[in-house]
């Protein structure tokens, strides 16, 4: 949600800090800009639009070499020209991009502001016009830069250039993430190592309330209070072709493919080199010691916890309740004796999430964080984390994190179960293996799901998925899906509640996606199925082999009854992307949305 990026050095900046925004442009894509500093001053670029609009805009013959740059998801402000990041004060003495949200900007306004005409509808703008103020009271740039840090209630990444100060990034962060890159004779700023991983990958992790004065040859990160904060480097796993699209048209198809792949690679990563499945130890005495494990999650990773609560009661018998993060945290139920809270967040950033761990270690209960990002702000602050290895994700719609969290959270109870004494009656690494090989077969049915979003798609207003119990759950997740990515309504329902109110919506010819994967209910979900054709429903019946009927549309290799939801998401997900494109739907960046959501 935004990204922010920042170079100073010896080389041109202007082309550093557009790629580097082209690789942000999941965060936020909006409005975009870039402010380069030379001898001529500060020189700011900024549109209404992608970085593509953003990159026509650039003059080729501004050159610089330090600079600032921003890809922006709205907040405060509608997406225009004036409202795109940089922001600058009213003299143009500084510059500064920012990503978060200024809770108490109106306050502060009105307090320190009031003769000052404000160019923009942001928050932003209040922090740069304070920055003015306090250097004209008298301070310097790093005492003004202190003091209105101080005095902002809120997130921030903020990346500033002082036009009298040639030599000089101010960087600060406060929830919202933000990492300072080293390199030879330059460093840089971003939101994400993604960004910068074509220049270094070498990185300094920033905490809450920290400032950063960055020169090419220096960084040095201060508390608030100007005391100096020594940290150690660590080197960014990433490489290139993990971030590029390569042969494929879009990301999101890409990062289906790879499912398979991410299925192996997460049962390589938590076996031994005898090749037993390990967890780290402390996670499972929490878990056994756990009277209730609280899964906390947001979207996609809601889903996979709803699947997860399958798992660790059937398989680990620990009760488990699964809230939505941006709930939870201002009302919280009652909590067990005992509670363990979990939280799945594929970025580790998100911040509805991050609000409830905040609270939730404030009450001094034990914290797990199941993330695809090392490092990450919820990885670093849960007491234990247990990692996906599903490589980046780009594509704004998830879909091999939401597998990968699935896949980890089966493990993690199998190992949990065992470790309680009471193991499994299967082989959970040979049962995922059996998975990974019924996600290659239909990613490898790529036209057969195209079809099927050409015959129920192509014209619809609206859909729905069913299903029952685990089926149910990946309802869900398929009718985000194809929400997200291709703006047809859709609703995920428990196969038997439909005809409790929604089956007024079935009309002619309403696509109805009903998965029928789980024995003890597959003649329920046939009966519900039946209830909406009565009425004039289009199925697109997708069933687990040796449950097939005639006329089903879709037949899944068979798996365990409880991996199911790894297989049948896969088809959703393709469903949802050839929907999408048939529709010339901006598959990877769909309008209004951003993949890494740091706002509450
Ligand atoms: C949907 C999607 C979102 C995220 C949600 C939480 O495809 O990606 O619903 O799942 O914003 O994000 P994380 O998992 O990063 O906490």
């Amino acid at each position: 949600m935004c990204g922010i990026v920042g170079y100073i050095g010896e080389l041109d900046s202007k082309e550093i800090l557009l790629k580097g925004l082209e690789k942000l442009e999941y965060r936020g894509y909006d409005s975009a800009g870039i402010a380069v500093r030379n001898a001529d001053g500060v020189t700011i670029f900024k549109e209404k639009g992608r970085i593509a609009d953003l990159r026509k805009a650039v003059e080729d013959d501004v050159h610089s070499k330090t600079g600032i740059g921003h890809t922006r998801w709205a907040t405060h402000g509608v997406p225009n020209q004036l409202n795109a990041h940089p922001h600058q004060s009213e003299s143009g003495r500084y510059t500064l991009v920012h990503n978060g949200v200024i809770e108490n900007y109106h306050l502060l306004q009105k307090e320190y502001l009031p003769g000052v005409e404000m160019k923009s509808d942001t928050d932003t703008e209040v922090i740069v016009q304070l920055l003015e103020k306090f250097s004209q009271d008298g301070k310097t740039t790093s005492e003004a830069f202190r003091h209105t840090l101080s005095l902002l209630h809120g997130s921030y990444a903020i990346a500033l250039l002082d036009s009298e100060e040639a030599q000089t990034i101010y960087v600060a962060k406060n929830k919202s993430p933000l990492l300072v890159g080293l390199g030879d004779d330059f460093n840089v700023v971003a939101s994400d190592a993604m960004a910068m991983i074509q220049v270094t990958n070498e990185y300094v992790e920033l905490h809450d309330q920290e400032m950063v004065i960055v020169k090419k040859e220096s960084v040095e990160i201060q508390k608030l209070d100007g005391t100096v904060v020594e940290r150690e480097s660590y080197t960014a796993e990433l490489d290139m072709s993990d971030i590029e699209k390569g042969m494929y048209p879009h990301y999101m198809l890409k990062e289906i493919d790879e499912q398979p792949a991410v299925m192996r690679k997460i049962i390589q990563a938590y076996q031994n080199e005898q090749g037993k499945l390990e967890i780290e130890e402390g996670i499972l005495t929490a878990l056994n010691n756990a009277d209730r494990l609280y899964i906390i999650a947001a979207g996609t990773s809601y889903h996979a916890g709803l699947v997860g609560k399958e798992y660790f009661e059937k398989i680990a018998g620990i009760p488990v309740e699964v809230h939505i993060s941006s709930e939870f945290g201002y009302n919280m139920p009652l909590l067990s004796e005992k509670p363990l809270f979990m939280f799945i967040t594929q970025s580790g950033e998100t911040a509805d999430s991050r609000q409830v761990l905040v609270k939730i270690k404030k009450l001094g209960h034990p914290t797990l964080t199941v993330t695809n990002v090392k490092g990450s702000t919820l990885s670093r602050e849960a007491d234990y984390t247990l990692l996906l290895h599903a490589g980046p994700e780009i594509a704004v719609a998830s879909t091999k994190a939401y597998t990968a969290q699935i896949a980890v959270l089966a493990l993690t109870a199998a190992v949990a179960a065992e470790k309680a004494g009471h193991p499994i009656d299967f082989d959970i690494v040979q049962e995922l293996g059996i998975v990974a090989n019924a996600v290659q077969a239909m990613v490898d049915s790529k036209e057969e799901m195209e079809k099927i979003a050409r015959d129920f798609l192509s014209t619809t207003r609206n859909a729905f998925f069913i299903g029952r119990n685990l089926d149910f759950c990946v309802s869900m997740e398929g009718a985000l899906k194809l929400k997200e990515i291709s703006y047809i309504q859709a609703e995920g329902f428990a196969g038997g509640e439909l005809k409790h109110g929604t089956i007024a919506l079935i009309e002619d010819g309403t696509p109805i996606f009903a998965l029928a994967t789980q024995k003890a209910v597959s003649l329920n979900i046939r009966g519900n199925v039946k209830e909406v054709v009565a009425r004039g429903a289009n199925p697109c019946i997708i069933a687990m082999e040796g449950m097939e009927e005639e006329g089903d549309t879709l037949v899944l290799p068979k798996v365990h009854p409880l991996l199911t939801p790894l297989v049948s998401v896969i088809p959703l997900q393709l469903i949802s992307y050839y929907a999408a494109l048939h529709r010339d739907c901006d598959v990877d960046k769909p309008r209004n949305l951003a993949k890494s959501v740091t706002v509450e």
